[in-house]
């Protein structure tokens, strides 16, 4: 398979064809079967959701044979469907790490008889438990804090320069709206690139290869030639394969990391392990 390209396609048959152990990071963004996914065109909607099921399990079965040891795979699971996707990932024998929570106030609500939904689940499991990660850092919530001195178990505790240790809940507008509408294309469900830049950058390395099983839009596969990995992917319509990659040959060509959209304007740089296990680095308990 070529690189930093797009198999147009079924993505089961594409992931069949890819050897044993060849990513280090897995990030799929399936279809769900739900109404809306009809959007998607021929070949991308299940009728029964026992029929998306057993799809399901199927190319997650393939994706575990295709991670590396000391991969990462993160399966986008609407909160309809996280716990089937986490169930399957279990049984696959891959080691549950975090379900992470993307979240977001900015979407939109049709529902009327339930809350709105602000929320997207991200499932991320790994085949050991010391895959390959990151530590993300966001500005201390609290600066006037800062200005005393603290003490911790009788020691004097220095903040960390790169601020606090991010947690599992991870706030990322959608792309609605006009502020988002140099991003957007016309892809429906297009995530924005700030959530796919975090996964690329803190769960994987530089050089690293990207499997995106459900190229969409392309966002994964343009966090992957921004943050300096390579990607392969597949999209079984026609004209998204086209919008990403129109998107991805911009990448290539303006291969500079551009700002992204975050909503707390943070900015996150990468911070290895080793600092964080610094204890007179301590984040403990301090946001
Ligand atoms: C949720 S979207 C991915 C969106 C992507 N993360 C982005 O940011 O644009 C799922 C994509 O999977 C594609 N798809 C659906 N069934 C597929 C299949 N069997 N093989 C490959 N792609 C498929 C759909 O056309 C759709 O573009």
């Amino acid at each position: 398979m070529k690189e930093n390209a797009i198999h147009v396609g079924d993505a089961l048959e594409f992931l069949r064809t890819l050897s044993d152990e060849c990513a280090d990071l897995i990030i799929a963004d399936p279809p769900y079967s739900l109404r809306k996914d009809r959007e998607f065109g021929e070949g991308a909607f299940m009728e029964t959701h026992g029929e998306w099921l057993s799809w399901c399990r199927e190319w997650l079965t393939e994706a575990k044979r295709l991670l590396k040891p000391n991969g990462n795979i993160f399966v986008y699971a609407i909160h309809h469907n996280a716990c089937f996707l986490t169930t399957f990932l279990y049984e696959l024998g891959l080691v549950y790490r975090r379900q992470i929570i993307w979240h977001y106030e900015n979407g939109w609500s049709k529902y009327k008889n339930s809350p709105a939904c602000h929320y997207e689940p991200i499932i991320w499991f790994s085949r050991v438990p010391s895959s390959t990660f990151h530590v993300i850092r966001e500005p201390y919530k609290s600066t006037e804090r800062l200005k005393h001195t603290i003490t911790k178990n009788g020691k004097v505790w220095t903040p960390h320069p790169d601020g606090r240790q991010a947690g599992d809940v991870w706030s990322f507008p959608t792309l609605a709206g006009r502020r988002f509408a140099a991003e957007r294309t016309s892809h429906p469900t297009q995530k924005p690139l700030s959530l796919s830049t975090r996964i690329v950058q803190h769960f994987s390395n530089p050089d690293d290869l990207v499997l995106v099983p459900f190229v969409g839009s392309g966002s994964e596969c343009v966090a992957a030639i921004q943050t300096g990995r390579r990607f392969i992917g597949s999209e079984i319509n026609k004209e998204f394969v086209t919008i990403a990659e129109a998107r991805i040959a911009d990448a290539k060509s303006s291969p500079e990391f551009f700002e992204v959209a975050t909503e707390h304007a943070c900015s996150e740089r990468i911070a290895t392990q080793a600092i964080s296990d610094n204890p007179d680095r301590g984040d403990a308990g301090l946001v």
